[in-house]
């Protein structure tokens, strides 16, 4: 196979950049997962490395960078999934961890659940050796600034990728800060399989945006559900959110792959940053 690589980092506002940061995040992110990619590594490894990335690049909100709760803390959720094994990892309102996709994929990698919270999950980060932080380690000023502001948001800069290897196995990761001024213990979409975050043998996909809706309509496993081979995939992501717009009135994005490499993506939101490597339309 040939190998293909979707990443992206949140459905919302137009930046105040106009979007060129974003562009410059992924396009890193994207090349450390695709050159895994290129070399037969395997799509879990190269979403991991895409979505790891993100989660330290203070642009996005994911890990380092997330968005605060209504208290002034950060809780962060992201999940991972293997297409080809069904196997998921998931992990929600953690603090004390960097790099929450690391503690889903051990999640995964255990196999005995597939979503811990809080402090259960936090347990297992310093069980595994995983970094640790204080949790004033992961607030940005910009971030801290928000806060002060009061500024709500509905999730922007949430960071997801998809991946197909040149073995033919499909992944899915995603990773995010959640809403601004979300009560504590708001679990979003990312760690929910088949909201936020899906991959089976037939497609993989990682959502973005309002995650209530999201997980109201199942919005990545519905999408992987209705891959189509006579129809374009940046069609059935924009026809999933644009069904999702109608059942709940809530926006998002998406990004979507199948199993024969193509890829596609689509928002109903003023503006998403997507960064594709290889790959059909
Ligand atoms: N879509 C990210 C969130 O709502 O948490």
């Amino acid at each position: 196979m040939r190998p293909v690589l979707l990443v992206h980092g949140g459905a919302g506002r137009v930046p105040e950049d106009g979007g060129g940061g974003a562009r410059e995040g992924l396009a890193a992110a994207a090349g450390a997962a695709w050159r895994l990619l290129e070399e037969g590594g395997p799509a879990m490894e190269a979403v991991i490395a895409a979505v790891q990335a993100l989660e330290e690049d203070p642009r996005f909100n994911a890990g380092y960078g997330s968005v605060l709760t209504e208290d002034g803390d950060v809780e962060m959720d992201a999940a991972v999934m293997d297409g080809n094994t069904m196997r998921a990892g998931a992990v929600a309102a953690v603090r004390l961890v960097r790099h929450p996709v690391l503690l889903a994929r051990a999640v995964l990698e255990e196999g005995r659940h597939v979503l811990l919270v809080g402090e259960g999950a936090e347990r297992m980060a310093a069980a595994r050796g995983l970094p640790r932080c204080p949790p004033g380690d992961l607030i940005t000023p910009a971030r801290r600034a928000q806060w002060e502001r009061g500024r709500a948001d509905r999730g922007g800069g949430t960071v997801g990728a998809v991946a197909l290897d040149r073995a033919g196995r499909l992944a899915a990761a995603t990773s995010t800060g959640g809403t601004a001024g979300k009560r504590a213990g708001r679990v979003g979409d990312s760690p929910l399989i088949g909201c936020g975050t899906y991959a089976d043998a037939r497609g993989a996909a990682s959502a973005t945006g309002d995650g209530e809706a999201i997980i109201r309509v199942v919005l990545a496993a519905r999408a992987v559900d209705a891959l189509d081979p006579e129809t374009d995939l940046a069609a059935t992501a924009a026809a999933a959110l644009a069904g999702m717009q109608a059942l709940t009135g809530g926006t998002g994005g998406l990004i979507l792959l199948d199993a024969a490499g193509r890829a596609g993506a689509a928002h109903t939101t003023p503006f998403m940053a997507v960064a594709r490597r290889g790959g059909g339309a």
